[in-house]
């Protein structure tokens, strides 16, 4: 099936965990978008893991790194950008997806969540914090920001990647 009415591009949002970068792989291998994974990009260029950077640069030097990334995106089209979580707590990170095209949340309960990501240790947000609760703490301080930003909302909780890959376009259309 082909992508996109107008060519847009599709940014992915939502809390980790809640399966971007799975929903971006079935909408690049069965709805023709190009995949970009914001945090391997990022690793790339700078040739360090997301959990080095923040702990040799630290916190903020990374969300610039994001934020310049993203202004890099602007002038292509038909992609799926699969972001890093922290991406639409940035105003200005908004207002750059909402000019190249849709903005798609992704919603998943802590339980879930959890569930995905208790076994990585890749993520230097939840160090510390790798509980349900925990969890569910950080999502409820971003939530507002999250679906303020988003064109539409799914949640993913019991669904195959492949079955929201294929929601998302029906909703876009
Ligand atoms: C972060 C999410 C991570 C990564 C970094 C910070 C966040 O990406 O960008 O660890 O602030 O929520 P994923 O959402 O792809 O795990």
């Amino acid at each position: 099936m082909k992508g996109t009415k107008k060519h847009m591009n599709i940014y992915l949002i939502g809390f980790m965990g809640c399966g971007k970068s799975a929903v971006g792989r079935c909408l690049e291998s069965d709805f023709g978008q190009k995949l970009v994974e914001m945090d391997e990009a990022i690793e790339k260029q700078n040739g360090m893991s997301v959990a080095e950077i923040f702990q040799k640069q630290g916190e903020e030097a990374f969300r610039k790194m994001e934020t310049e990334f993203l202004k890099e995106l602007r002038f292509q089209k038909n992609l799926v950008v699969s972001c890093g979580g922290g991406v639409p707590m940035r105003e200005y990170n908004v207002c750059e997806m909402r000019a190249g095209g849709k903005i798609v949340l992704l919603t998943a309960s802590p339980q879930t969540v959890y569930q995905r990501v208790y076994k990585t240790r890749n993520r230097p947000l939840l160090e510390g914090r790798m509980s349900v609760q925990g969890i569910e703490e950080l999502m409820e301080v971003r939530r507002e920001r999250y679906e303020k930003a988003a064109d539409i909302q799914i949640t993913t909780d019991n669904k195959k990647p492949m079955e929201i890959a294929a929601e998302i376009m029906r909703k876009l259309k």
